[in-house]
């Protein structure tokens, strides 16, 4: 169903439109994005819809969670194509705002979740977490969504949004929606488009080298072991350098001990490795048998 969405680029009017559809009863799903959309976003947007009576996307490449030397200027914008891709699964509104909307003249105030942030990619991205947890809250304050979905490829950041929707009371349901992955495994990104096509084609070994790892933890082979495995795997596919392979407690997201897990037990294991400039993450959940 091809439907036009709305775009909004103002708080102003985004407040007085959504406001008609609060004041006439309807509930609100929202799906922050940073634009550059596959079909892992749409398939979020798919879950809003589902569950509420009108969907908010945000598209706004967020300057806080990049650091000095990342990909914020080379960042895919692809407004028109996204816009389309919306419309075609029934968006209602596109908040556009740009960055003096989202952080206004002398903006000091920020929101940082501790400890989950500082964990797994927050070693490497120091920076990253505390602009995401910012900017989510930002806009959860713009738009008031009922319920905001946010994609599983990005574990760690859904759990700490979860968390700082717990500590802040934000009155708002946190769905996570499931990695969406090509054919060959590999998880769907915007920054997929960075590999070149021989790093494509070895990208997958990724999800395969997790996949493996997660199975052989849930029949009872030690973690450690599981993991030292997967860590040599990645390196002797030709990633150019490996951030970490680890297996965590699902939501405080601290390391699982050495050992076999007890049977019924639930983790999620996590990696980030570059291959040339692009790095990639992925991430699966597992229960002891
Ligand atoms: O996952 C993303 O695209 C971003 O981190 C988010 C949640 C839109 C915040 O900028």
């Amino acid at each position: 169903m091809i439907k036009s969405s709305i775009r909004v680029r103002t708080l102003f009017e985004l407040r007085a439109l959504l406001g008609e559809h609060r004041r006439a009863g309807r509930s609100i799903g929202f799906i922050p994005t940073m634009g550059a959309l596959h079909d892992g976003h749409l398939s979020l947007v798919e879950i809003a819809r589902q569950k509420s009576d009108i969907t908010v996307v945000s598209i706004f490449v967020n300057p806080t969670q990049f650091a000095p030397g990342e990909d914020l200027d080379t960042y895919p914008r692809t407004e028109d194509a996204d816009i389309a891709k919306l419309e075609q699964v029934g968006t209602d509104i596109v908040y556009l705002p740009d960055v003096a909307e989202m952080y206004p003249d002398g903006s000091k105030t920020n929101v940082g979740v501790e400890g989950m942030s500082d964990l797994l990619d927050g070693i490497y991205r120091p920076h990253f977490f505390y602009g995401v947890a910012t900017v989510v809250a930002r806009l959860f304050i713009h738009v008031q969504p009922d319920l905001a979905v946010f994609g599983e490829k990005d574990y760690q950041q859904l759990q700490i949004i979860r968390r700082m929707v717990r500590d802040l009371g934000f009155p708002i349901d946190v769905l996570g929606g499931e990695t969406v992955r090509d054919a060959d495994g590999l998880a769907q990104s915007s920054r997929n488009t960075y590999l070149t096509p021989d790093g494509r084609q070895r990208a997958n070994i990724m999800s395969s080298v997790l996949h493996r790892a997660r199975s052989r933890i849930a029949i009872g082979v030690p973690v450690e072991v599981a993991l030292k495995e997967a860590r040599a795997r990645i390196e002797a596919a030709g990633f150019d350098k490996l951030d970490y392979v680890s297996a965590v407690d699902p939501a405080t997201l601290e390391d699982l001990p050495d050992g076999p897990i007890a049977r019924g037990q639930t983790g999620r294991i996590l990696g980030a490795a570059w291959m040339g400039k692009t790095r990639l993450i992925d991430n699966m959940g597992f229960t002891r048998s």
